[in-house]
């Protein structure tokens, strides 16, 4: 315990910290959702969300790591013993996202590199499902689909690359060179993307709220989830980067930090990709609305249809605006790829006293071989299926399980609230034990009440 690795820096931390939350999530999740859910009226819930849920339960998991010093079940069974299982059923639930994940940024690196001769052609939608994916040769699950393997390959040999060289000379390093990078990137694309024609309307399409979705309860659960999915909570990453933290360290601070700049980073992408959108819609005669609802402005079909077709109608460079997107898919996906893997690095090598590097080959080995399922004829629709029950059960489920074991069976948040207070001059009072364990266990219930309904039915 007491040679445990550390972070070299504390802005290696919080790099590492935003590096696992910046991630699909952000790029072609969070826009999808909050125009879906009210524009800018979305604001509202989100902000609720963050503020009483997304930050104090990362205020949480920050004291666990730093007070535990363990990964996620070894930290978890420290607060009370036979907790341990909770922290393996959310390394589980890490382990299981790891291997889509990176199937699906193994797709935007050949993306990346299509962009420039613009290869999906006149029908980006017909090339994504037939000449990249194969979908037509095969019915179900049919053979390996090779093109896509030495991207994949290449995705885990940088992620287990990273992962071996341990945590202040592996992820550290990765992140401090991923994130800034990333940060410049994007922020060239909504630059460029703002100053296409089309681009005010679709922002006003973006940001013009509406008011009344404010009573929906659906919006407040959209809310919710897109703060946790996006957070990285309760996915046993969050216990594991803190674990890590030096004894002195601002863990309130940090997370606030944290939270801050995955929601601008969010904001950020979403006034991207809803000026690309206008200019898509400009393009076509049509409203942002119309193409919206035609085409969906999310998920897979957003990053490898809709973008390809914007890219190739850009004036000026199309390839470079193409390159920098899927560039950025890229980066934020392997910094949040590098996190969830960590999770089982971590927890594998303690339990079974292994060394890092053989935990990195064992889990990541066979994280690696799994995720060739995605990679089959017909791995879309398994992909589709695995990330909807994720989704939809993995993000509330795990919370709520995480807060009332933790925050109620364990009684432990008081001894969490003093150790947090130790570190930072931002003191946690009432009203953080009141965030996470009443008004966060209540939605997060209710999320899940309504998820099995809908389900049913
Ligand atoms: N937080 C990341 C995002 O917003 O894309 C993705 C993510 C990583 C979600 C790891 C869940 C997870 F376990
Ligand atoms: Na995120």
């Amino acid at each position: 315990m007491e040679n445990r690795a550390q972070w070299g820096t504390r802005v290696g931390f919080l790099l590492a910290a935003m590096g696992s939350a910046i991630g699909l999530g952000n790029i072609w999740r969070f826009p999808a959702t909050a125009y879906d859910s009210g524009g800018g009226a979305f604001i509202v819930p989100y902000l609720f969300a963050l503020l009483t849920a997304g930050i104090p339960l990362l205020i949480m998991e920050y004291t666990i790591g730093h007070k535990y010093r363990g990964s996620a079940p070894k930290s978890f069974g420290r607060i009370k013993k036979g907790f341990e299982w909770l922290g393996w059923w959310q390394v589980a639930i890490s382990f299981v996202i790891s291997t889509y994940y990176a199937v699906i940024i193994a797709w935007a690196i050949m993306y990346a590199f299509y962009s420039f001769n613009l290869t999906w052609g006149d029908d980006p939608t017909a090339f994504f499902v037939g000449d990249f994916l194969e979908l037509a040769d095969a019915g179900a699950i049919g053979g390996l689909v090779p093109k896509v393997l030495l991207p994949l390959l290449a995705v885990w040999v940088i992620t287990l690359g990273f992962l071996a060289r341990g945590v202040k000379k592996g992820i550290e390093v990765a992140n401090k060179i991923f994130i800034p990078l990333l940060v410049v990137l994007f922020l060239i694309i909504v630059v460029r993307a703002v100053t296409l024609e089309g681009a005010a309307d679709g922002l006003s399409a973006f940001f013009t709220p509406e008011w009344n979705r404010i009573a929906d309860p659906n919006v407040w659960v959209a809310a919710y989830g897109q703060i946790f999915f996006s957070l990285s909570i309760a996915f046993a990453i969050m216990v594991t980067y803190s674990s890590y933290l030096p004894k002195k360290s601002d863990i309130t601070n940090n997370a606030f930090i944290t939270g801050f700049a995955n929601s601008s980073f969010e904001i950020l992408a979403g006034i991207g990709v809803f000026a690309a959108v206008g200019f898509m819609a400009f393009q076509y005669d049509t409203s942002v609305g119309q193409l919206a609802a035609e085409r969906g402005v999310g998920g897979i079909g957003l990053a490898f249809m809709v973008f390809p077709e914007i890219v190739s109608q850009i004036p000026g460079i199309p390839g470079l605006f193409g390159f920098l997107f899927f560039a950025s898919l890229v980066l934020a996906g392997l910094s949040s790829l590098i996190s969830i893997t960590e999770t089982y690095v971590a927890a594998v090598s303690e339990k079974f006293n292994v060394s890092r590097i053989k935990a990195v080959l064992l889990g990541g080995g066979l994280a690696g071989v799994i995720s060739l399922l995605y990679a089959t004829r017909g791995g879309l629709s398994i992909l589709d299926t695995v990330d909807h029950f994720i989704n939809t059960f993995g993000v509330a489920l795990s919370g709520l399980v995480e807060i009332v074991a933790l925050a109620w069976l364990a009684r432990s948040i008081k001894g969490l609230k003093e150790h947090a207070n130790q570190t930072s001059d931002i003191m946690l009072g009432n009203w953080w034990v009141v965030c996470l364990q009443v008004i966060t266990p209540i939605v997060l219930g209710y999320m899940m009440v309504q998820n099995l309904i809908l389900e049913l039915s």
